[in-house]
């Protein structure tokens, strides 16, 4: 029997998860609960606790809501370290993240434990602060491997994003997508943009993109311009999907400490990351496909605040759990 470990974490975190759970008991998959992030920090020292990591690595697949405290910004050890450290653990280097609205469907897929989120860091005896962005030959080919056979599994088209007018590391990435789409995808038609040009597109002409493969920085704001072109960030879900072991599967969004406390909370994201993960965790395709129909039933019957509602997280969930009941029984 699957298994999948639930990692609540900050902010509106827990909100968004226990709604996530009642989806996984609809399902009948069995879960366990564990600490992760800014509570973790504060209760054991460490965002993410080694039997934590060890029930993530021992799960299916993983389900994770969201990290960030304010109170431990510019602090040492922060939250967010143990998201990156989970990542990189799991080996997870291909993020997924759709953006779907009426004559929209973008599939960002964005590199996820390389670049300068994880290059050499550090304060050089002079004061300088750097960061620096590295790449290395076969890191871009198995994410651009991911990109072309998204691409060719959806629309056929593959936009490659880069900064190739200026960054090393671009040079690398355009010259690996190139090679690769003529010799081993020729029936993806690969087109390169570069980054602040296609941000733009995001905003103007959404309709025209089909997948999107782009380095981790760059992926980190496109998948926010997309989330906004498309309803906002309270409705999008992405997929961590490594060569194996399992997947981690988490919405877009952080842990909105402005609205944190509230219960209003928007959960689709977080619903839709578990339309993902039984689709890409757990192989149950058709358990995905009622999830995403229930959830998109439910924003129109109970939107939240975001949206332009009133209604409650927990009210979304009643209206997801009644609309996969109702689906079931016709
Ligand atoms: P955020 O995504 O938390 O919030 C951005 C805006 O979107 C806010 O206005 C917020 O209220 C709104 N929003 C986000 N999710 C929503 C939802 N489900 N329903 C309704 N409204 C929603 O980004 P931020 O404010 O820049 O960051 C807050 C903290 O979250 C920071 O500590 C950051 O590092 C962290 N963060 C974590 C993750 C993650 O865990 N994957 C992702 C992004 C940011
Ligand atoms: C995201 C978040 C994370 C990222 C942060 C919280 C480390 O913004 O998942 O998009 O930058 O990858
Ligand atoms: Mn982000």
């Amino acid at each position: 029997m699957s298994h999948v470990a639930v990692l609540p974490g900050d902010g509106i975190g827990p909100e968004v998860t226990a709604q996530a759970v009642r989806v996984l008991d609809a399902f009948g998959i069995a879960y366990s609960k564990h600490a992760f992030g800014g509570n973790a920090i504060l209760a054991e020292g460490t965002p993410l606790p080694e039997d934590t990591l060890a029930a993530c690595r021992r799960a299916d697949a993983v389900l994770l809501a969201a990290v960030g405290l304010p109170e431990l910004e510019g602090k040492p050890v922060r939250p967010e370290q143990g998201l990156l450290g989970l990542r990189k653990e799991l080996g997870v280097y291909a993020n997924l993240r759709p953006a779907r609205a009426p004559g929209i469907d973008i599939m960002i897929v964005r590199e996820l434990v390389g670049g300068l989120y994880f290059g050499e860091k550090g304060i050089r005896e002079d004061g300088t602060w750097f960061d620096t962005c590295e790449y290395s030959r076969p890191e871009v080919e198995r994410i651009a491997r991911r990109g072309f056979e998204i691409a060719g599994a959806r629309g056929g088209r593959l936009t490659s994003v880069d900064k190739v007018n200026v960054m090393h590391t671009s040079r690398l990435w355009r010259d690996v997508v190139t090679q690769m789409g003529s010799t081993l995808y020729p029936d993806v038609a690969v087109d390169h943009a570069l980054v602040d040009s296609f941000a733009m597109t995001i905003v103007q002409a959404p309709e025209t993109i089909d997948t999107v493969v782009t380095e981790n920085t760059f992926g980190d704001i496109l998948s926010d311009i997309a989330a906004a072109v498309t309803g906002g960030l309270g409705l999008a879900a992405s997929a961590s999907l490594g060569d194996d072991g399992p997947g981690l599967f988490e919405p877009v969004h952080g842990s909105a400490p402005q609205i944190a406390g509230r219960g209003i909370a928007n959960p689709a994201a977080m619903l839709r990351s578990v339309a993902l993960l039984l689709d890409h965790g757990l192989g149950r395709a058709a358990d995905a496909a009622a999830l995403e129909a229930a959830v998109d039933t439910a924003l129109q019957i109970a939107p939240t605040p975001d949206l332009g509602g009133t209604s409650t997280t927990s009210e979304v969930g009643d209206a997801v759990l009644r609309a996969l009941d109702s689906a079931r029984t016709l």
